[in-house]
């Protein structure tokens, strides 16, 4: 591997995640504009056709969609491939690269679901809010393989305190990985990792209510959480997700400190800043009735809530493994494989 090989591998890497997260807030900008079904019930093609001739809004947005979530899949192919090239055989960057692709695949399997079992545009079937948090644990499942196949190439080696060789982590088995780490950051990752998935699943139902029912700006506090009487499931459903964010939210604002070695200081700050940032923004979103435009603006922050705790627990989990190094004097295992050269 050169140095020039493994700089190209790790502004790919960053340009995949880079390019993955618009993609992702168009697909919910897909559902808020009421577009999913500016193709028709037809996938791949739309309207039967490979370019929409004569489009209106709702088949440009949606195909906007479709041709900018298809480039994906061949730039999460090529990033694994481009792994397989930089780094040796079971580098644990060229594992997270191939996961990119099989979530992917996934993401790209249950956005062809919701459309060809019509869950979209106006659709209130209780199954379509099972498929939309689907979808969204799903994407979350994406770009947190995605980020990890960016951080092990960034060889955030520890001065002197080498991965020891072999281990789950220099593999790049994550979960055994976390078996091995200390009870307390165990539980932090584990409890943590469960709670921003139920949260955001339950969110991503919420965002589905408040679109298809949306708010008058003029609603009671009553109907903003529990929709009033006679309400759709919905609607019913919308202060489930606002309780659980502020207990999860308040254990990422404190947790952190207490858990992350303290060489990881920023990244507790960072976590727990956006953690901060996320529930005014939730707050903001309940007040002003969840306009598209904060919609978009609370999905953002909810990814880089999630991209700031998968960081953090990678780098909290590969310290932990270092500390158990049998022997720290002992020449780097480096993540990028360069101290085999
Ligand atoms: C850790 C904190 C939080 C996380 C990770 C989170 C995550 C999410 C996610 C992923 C969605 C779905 C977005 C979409 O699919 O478009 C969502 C929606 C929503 N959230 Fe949160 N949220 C958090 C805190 C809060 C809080 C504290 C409130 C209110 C007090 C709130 C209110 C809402 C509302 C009203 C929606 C539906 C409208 C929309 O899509 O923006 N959230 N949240």
């Amino acid at each position: 591997m050169t140095a020039a090989k493994l700089r190209a591998y790790r502004i790919a890497a960053a340009g995949a995640l880079a390019y993955t997260v618009p993609v992702i807030l168009w697909g919910a900008f897909v559902r808020i504009s009421g577009s999913g079904a500016g193709c028709g019930q037809h996938w791949p093609t739309c309207r039967g056709e490979i370019v929409p001739l004569a489009p209106s809004t709702a088949t440009v947005i949606e195909f906007t969609h479709r041709v900018t979530s298809g480039l994906c899949l061949p730039i999460v192919i090529a990033l694994a491939l481009a792994a397989r090239a930089v780094f040796p055989a079971h580098h644990p960057a060229r594992r997270a690269a191939w996961w990119g692709v099989f979530f992917m695949v996934l993401e790209a399997a249950v956005g062809a679901g919701l459309v060809l079992l019509e869950y979209v545009a106006g659709d209130t079937s209780p199954a379509r809010a099972y498929w939309m948090a689907g979808h969204l644990l799903n994407t979350y499942l994406l770009t947190g393989a995605q980020l990890l196949a960016l951080w092990w190439a960034l060889g955030r080696d520890i001065p002197g305190r080498p991965i020891p060789e072999g281990s789950a982590f220099a593999r790049g088995r994550v979960i055994a990985a976390v078996r091995a780490a200390p009870p307390s950051l165990r539980a932090f990752i584990v409890v943590g990792a469960l709670a921003l998935c139920v949260v955001s699943m339950t969110g991503a139902v919420t965002a589905l209510g408040d679109t298809l029912f949306p708010l008058a700006t003029e609603a009671s506090l009553q109907e903003r959480i529990t929709g009033g009487s006679g309400a759709h499931i919905f609607e019913r459903l919308r202060i489930v997700h606002p309780a659980l964010a502020m207990v999860t939210a308040f254990g990422l604002i404190v947790a952190p400190w207490g858990v992350l070695p303290d060489r990881q200081r920023r990244n507790a700050l960072v976590l727990a800043c956006a953690a901060g940032a996320q529930v005014v923004a939730g707050i903001a979103n309940v007040a002003l009735s969840a306009p598209g435009w904060m919609q978009l603006v609370h999905l953002d922050f909810a990814l880089t809530v999630w991209l700031a705790f998968v960081w953090a627990s990678v780098e909290a989990v590969h310290d932990a493994a270092c500390a158990a190094s049998p022997d720290p004097g002992a020449p780097s295992a480096r993540r990028d494989g360069t101290a085999s050269l």
